[in-house]
């Protein structure tokens, strides 16, 4: 399987995520801030594989004897909308050897991310929508909702992938066909925009998708995108399922108003040195994620298990 991220004593490795699949090229961090710099520049993404960086940031911050409130702050503040960076941050700082406990963070999610998939596994066969990458790449290994589909397909589970591309990154044209074609997984790429026609076609029997942050009434911010296709999915009466670690759970969070939605540099949208963005009479909007309302959601899966409405994840 594929791994984005690699630690030795002192030196942490991150798949350099804007490059592939054209390139494997790994980025080297030796400091928190470099790590905080890969997180904001999208080197390492998805909200799982964001807590083992940040983790490893601070074990880095530890080793060398820097400031590690300083740290802990330039981690957290790195990416707003993944609760689980700030879980983790706040996980390893409490622990007595933090290079101990980011490692054992990152072993952690794999299994969790495992256990996630057992549980999914049974909800899927046939045609599976999904949005951005939700797996190995984003996660320690295995992935969530990817993980599903990989879980489902091991227990001979004849699981088909359609992927949004997902712009303006591309984490589906880019991310999860790599991983999909590494893995044997059989994946049928969409643009965004042919989503309501595949779940037309009849050819799509589960929508699944990750989460960033969920507010304990069920709402939840993931990938832009995820709200179009939760709504789609509603409207052609598809099962929409949540794949979601516990570490994405925000119990200060009542519902999704208060979900912080990260806002990102409007020229990733479009083109934007093109003249008639820079003459300044038209201008874009680049909202990274968007929050699916609970009564959209079939069910939620999790390392615990299944969770059916009515959604109090307290
Ligand atoms: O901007 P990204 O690529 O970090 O966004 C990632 C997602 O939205 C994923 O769906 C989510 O983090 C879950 S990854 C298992």
């Amino acid at each position: 399987m594929l791994t984005a991220i690699r630690y030795e004593p002192g030196v942490l490795y991150l798949l350099d995520q804007r490059v592939l699949p054209a390139e494997t090229r790994w980025l080297t961090c030796t400091d928190a801030s470099a790590v905080a710099d890969a997180i904001r520049a999208m080197v390492v993404r998805g909200a799982p594989a964001l807590s083992i960086a940040a983790a490893y940031g601070l074990a880095l911050a530890a080793r060398s004897g820097a400031d590690l409130d300083v740290a802990a702050a330039l981690l957290t503040d790195a990416r707003p909308t993944a609760v689980n960076l700030r879980w983790a941050v706040a996980r390893v700082r409490s622990a007595p050897d933090i290079e101990a406990a980011a490692i054992a963070l990152h072993a952690d999610d794999v299994r969790i991310n495992r256990a996630l998939g057992a549980h999914g596994a049974p909800l899927l066969d046939g045609g599976v929508l999904t949005v951005c990458n939700t797996g190995a790449l984003a996660t320690g290994g295995h992935g969530t909702a990817l993980g599903m589909v990989r879980s489902a397909r091991a227990f001979g589970r004849d699981v088909h992938v359609w992927a949004c591309e997902t712009r303006p990154w591309l984490q589906g044209a880019r991310l999860t066909t790599y991983e999909c074609a590494h893995d044997g997984i059989p994946c049928t790429l969409i643009a965004d925009g042919a989503a309501a026609s595949v779940l037309a076609s009849g050819r799509v029997q589960a929508v699944v998708v990750g989460c960033d942050r969920v507010a304990w009434n069920g709402d939840f911010a993931n990938k832009l995108g995820t709200l179009n296709l939760a709504v789609l999915a509603r409207h052609y009466g598809v099962p929409f399922y949540v794949a979601m670690p516990r570490s994405s759970l925000d119990l200060a969070c009542a519902d999704g108003g208060c979900i912080p939605i990260e806002e990102r540099d409007p020229r990733e949208v479009a083109a934007l040195d093109a003249p008639i963005y820079r003459s300044g009479k038209v201008s874009a909007w680049n909202p990274a994620f968007d929050v699916t309302p609970a009564g959209l959601v079939t069910a939620w899966v999790s390392e615990r298990g299944v969770e059916q409405a009515p959604f109090d994840l307290r």
